[in-house]
């Protein structure tokens, strides 16, 4: 998930954010409550793997993990979001809006600090179920779900959230940061309804957070995320280290641009598709690596260039704008091989490639003949690429190096 086209603003809070936790007298409110053993041991804490559940809905749209707030803990699910910066839960605060997730409740916190401020935030680039009575009522041979573009309507959108800023302990694996800034959800917009998570924790390029808490307790500075399909199962994210059983050969490292500050990019200065490319495709992008995202966001001009080299028969579907579409009886056979070409560390160009069987997103809610295809289109945003690149690899989102790592699965 992104924030939108005011990225400055969310990197102020971000930093704000981090001078908050610095603050000599946020830290020595809280005793750390690490284990006699990891205190023993000098080095610090020690790698945890997370266990991550699919959002599942025909097609993968995310994946969440548990985390506890508070003392005694409460535990909520929240996605571990590249994308962002925060973490946002639902909270006893909340209106009837929250009333489908599990709300965390400060009263019974011994260790809650009320920070006092309110900020809202808005989401970019969501990508939720579209097909909602589809859902509710599965019918059986429904393959897929579209995903819902994020609209944005003067300066708001409709993945809202209004926030309430506070302080707890927040424990993620059985690693526990003291004192950490956070947000309780006190109205969200009825695009998060449907989650089957409770909040997000931003897992952005700059450790913020209990993120940056345990980095400043000795943990290694990087996580890994295993993000699988459905049918493989067992997705984790593991903090602070990298889980060799989880991926073949080597992994390839790129450095993230010098100029990025929380942003998961590198520089991609070639597409294609099944093997070819364009003038337009040749230029030198950005690309954002986003785990809260389902699809993949370009320009409508490189949308539409990769799409006409997969089929002229994939249009713009004018009843959700920003995403295209084709007829489901046609979809499947479509080779539609999208290939991104990086630069390794070492100076040497690889791809990351997205395989023919994501094209197809599922069936739109107002046409269930037309099958939504997996490029939306977005303008003046970076192109972002999310779930469905990412679950076909190993990735290593390595923070104190500045670079993000891929092995094959
Ligand atoms: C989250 O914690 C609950 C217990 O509070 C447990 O039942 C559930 O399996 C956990 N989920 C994950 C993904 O670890
Ligand atoms: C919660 O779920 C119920 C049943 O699906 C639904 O009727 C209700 O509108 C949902 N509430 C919210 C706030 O979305
Ligand atoms: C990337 O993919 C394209 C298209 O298939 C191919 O021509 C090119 O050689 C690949 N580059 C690398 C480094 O594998």
């Amino acid at each position: 998930m992104l924030r939108p086209s005011s990225l400055g603003l969310f990197l102020a809070l971000g930093q704000s954010l981090l001078s908050a936790q610095a603050g000599p007298q946020t830290i020595q409110l809280q005793s750390r409550t690490a284990p006699p053993a990891a205190t023993q041991k000098r080095r610090g804490l020690s790698p945890e793997n997370i266990p991550l559940v699919d959002f599942f809905r025909g097609t993968d749209l995310q994946w969440f993990g548990n985390i506890t707030v508070g003392t005694p803990p409460q535990t909520l699910t929240v996605i571990f979001d590249t994308g962002s910066s925060i973490l946002a839960i639902p909270s006893t605060l909340c209106d009837e809006s929250c009333d489908n997730q599990t709300k965390f409740d400060p009263t019974k916190s011994s260790t809650f600090v009320d920070g006092g401020t309110i900020e809202t935030e808005f989401f970019l680039n969501r990508f939720v179920s579209l097909l909602r009575q589809n859902y509710q009522n599965p019918n059986p041979g429904f393959l897929g779900v579209g995903v819902d573009p994020v609209r944005e309507f003067e300066g708001t959108s409709n993945y809202d959230y209004v926030l309430h800023s506070a302080s707890d302990v927040i424990s993620v694996g059985g690693l526990t940061a003291s004192a950490t800034r956070f947000f309780l959800i006190t109205t969200q917009s009825d695009g998060w309804a449907l989650d089957p998570f409770d909040g997000i924790q931003g897992m952005s390029a700059r450790a913020m957070g209990f993120f940056g808490s345990l980095i400043s307790q000795g943990l290694p500075s990087l996580f890994s995320l295993y993000l699988t399909p459905q049918a493989i199962g067992n997705a984790e994210m593991t903090i602070g280290g990298i889980d060799t059983t989880k991926f073949k050969g080597d992994l390839i490292y790129a450095s993230l641009p010098a100029f990025t500050t929380t942003s998961w990019s590198l520089i991609s200065p070639q597409f294609f598709v099944n093997g070819k490319s364009t003038n337009a495709l040749k230029a030198s992008r950005h690309v954002v690596f986003d785990s809260g995202t389902s699809n993949i966001v370009f320009t409508s001009q490189i949308a539409n260039e990769l799409y006409a080299l997969i089929s002229p028969d994939i249009v713009p579907h004018d009843a959700e704008p920003g995403s295209y579409g084709i007829a489901c009886d046609k979809i499947d056979t479509l080779p539609a091989v999208i290939d991104m070409t990086f630069t390794a560390q070492d100076g040497t160009p690889f791809n990351l490639t997205i395989p023919s069987s994501e094209l197809n997103v599922g069936p739109f809610d107002d046409d269930p003949t037309i099958c939504q295809t997996l490029i939306n289109a977005v303008e003046d945003v970076p192109a972002l690429v999310g779930g469905s690149l990412l679950k076909h690899y190993y990735s290593v989102w390595d923070v104190g190096n500045q670079r993000l790592g891929f092995a094959a699965v």
